[in-house]
């Protein structure tokens, strides 16, 4: 059965980035990869069309999609917008909406690329770990949240991290699982020191725990993590982790790779439904221009058709694609060092698919 992919480009290099991914599965398609593709609004773009980042009709169409493949949201137009209407509101309204509960966010660092990394090449080289990011709950959606006056006329802002037992639970399957498809060691980052909630965070991950005994379950405070990140990243597999603390630390683990345009993610629901973007952001200061880096973007489309339309030798492929124009020398400006061949977005997307 044709599978149907909605594809949001958002705003600012966004739309770039895109145009490529879609090349590569137009390429895929004409081997035989069965998807219809059809476009929407999120974000800035949404908001200048109709008032808000996400609409329900928009919204709809992701939930009638076997998966969304995204760009970016945001940029300097939107910013001083009320947060209700900000673009990033579309982004959370789909996770919320879609019930993407699970976020995964590889960082691994390719050979080729050793020397983009801010850190020692024997810190990071062979660099391979997964973040797994709570993505629905937490401190982002929980209740009560604003900004109240109190009668001294001071305000008062606050928001609340809350999590349930069962979305703890969830969420550590998900991070089990993957650890048993790959060197079976999780990390559950909390900081059950100083609060409640994820005292029971731990507690619930503990518990999980007893049907992955293969699984070597280790947990760390969030401030230790940031540190052993770029302290020694090489110790971790899998992570598993908060709403925030892991919008956090995915952030720093993408760096240790060396440039934020390579990493792709996925948002998982429970029954294999997913949105699928790069780390990055909308890059407002070079969009338009033709130089970002739509590798990440590529990427996430290997990682859609890995887990969400079970066509894993083709994942494969775009992943190898990706690899070889690496081993050409090709690089966007984020990721270029002397030597090799400084080329533009389009070019870029152009090479991954001859290669594919
Ligand atoms: C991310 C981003 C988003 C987040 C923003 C844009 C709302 O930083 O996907 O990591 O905080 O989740
Ligand atoms: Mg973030």
């Amino acid at each position: 059965m044709t599978k149907r992919i909605l594809v949001l480009p958002g705003d600012g290099i966004g739309l770039e980035i895109v145009a490529e991914a879609v090349k590569v599965i137009e390429a895929l398609k004409q081997d035989g990869l069965d998807v219809e593709m059809e476009e929407g609004l999120i974000g800035g773009a949404s908001t200048d069309a109709h008032g808000e980042p996400l609409t329900d009709e928009t919204l709809e169409r992701a939930r009638a999609a076997d998966a969304v493949l995204l760009g970016a949201v945001g940029g300097p137009k939107w910013e001083s917008l009320p947060i209700a209407i900000r673009p990033e509101k579309g982004l959370l309204k789909i996770r919320a909406g879609l019930e993407l509960f699970s976020n995964l966010r590889p960082a691994i660092l390719y050979p080729q690329l050793a020397d983009a990394s801010t850190l020692k090449p024997e810190v990071v080289s062979g660099l391979d770990l997964m973040i797994v990011r709570e993505l629905t709950g937490g401190i982002y959606f929980g209740q009560p949240r604003g900004v109240e006056t109190m009668e001294n006329g001071e305000r008062r802002g606050f928001n609340t991290l809350v999590y349930t037992e069962s979305e703890v639970e969830r969420i550590a399957r998900s991070a089990f699982d993957i650890a048993m498809k790959r060197g079976k060691k999780l990390c559950s980052v909390d900081k059950a020191n100083v609060l409640e909630v994820t005292e029971m965070w731990r507690e619930v991950v503990e518990r999980v725990a007893k049907d992955y005994p293969e699984v070597e379950l280790s947990h760390m405070y969030v401030d230790n993590a940031a540190m052993q990140l770029v302290r020694a990243p090489k110790q971790f597999d899998v992570m598993v982790t908060t709403n925030m603390f892991g919008d956090i630390l995915s952030d720093a683990a993408a760096m240790l790779t060396g440039s934020i345009g390579m990493l792709p993610s996925a948002s998982l629901d429970a029954g294999g439904k997913g949105m699928y973007e790069p780390i990055h952001g909308s890059a407002p200061d070079i969009a338009g221009q033709g130089l970002a880096n739509p590798l990440a973007t590529i990427l996430s489309v290997a990682m859609m058709l890995r887990y969400s339309l079970n066509e894993p030798a083709m994942a494969d492929r775009v992943e190898k694609a990706v690899e070889q124009v690496l081993d050409q020398g090709l690089r966007t400006a984020d990721i270029y060092s002397e030597g090799c061949k400084k080329v533009g977005t389009a070019e870029m997307g152009d090479a991954v698919v001859a290669a594919l």
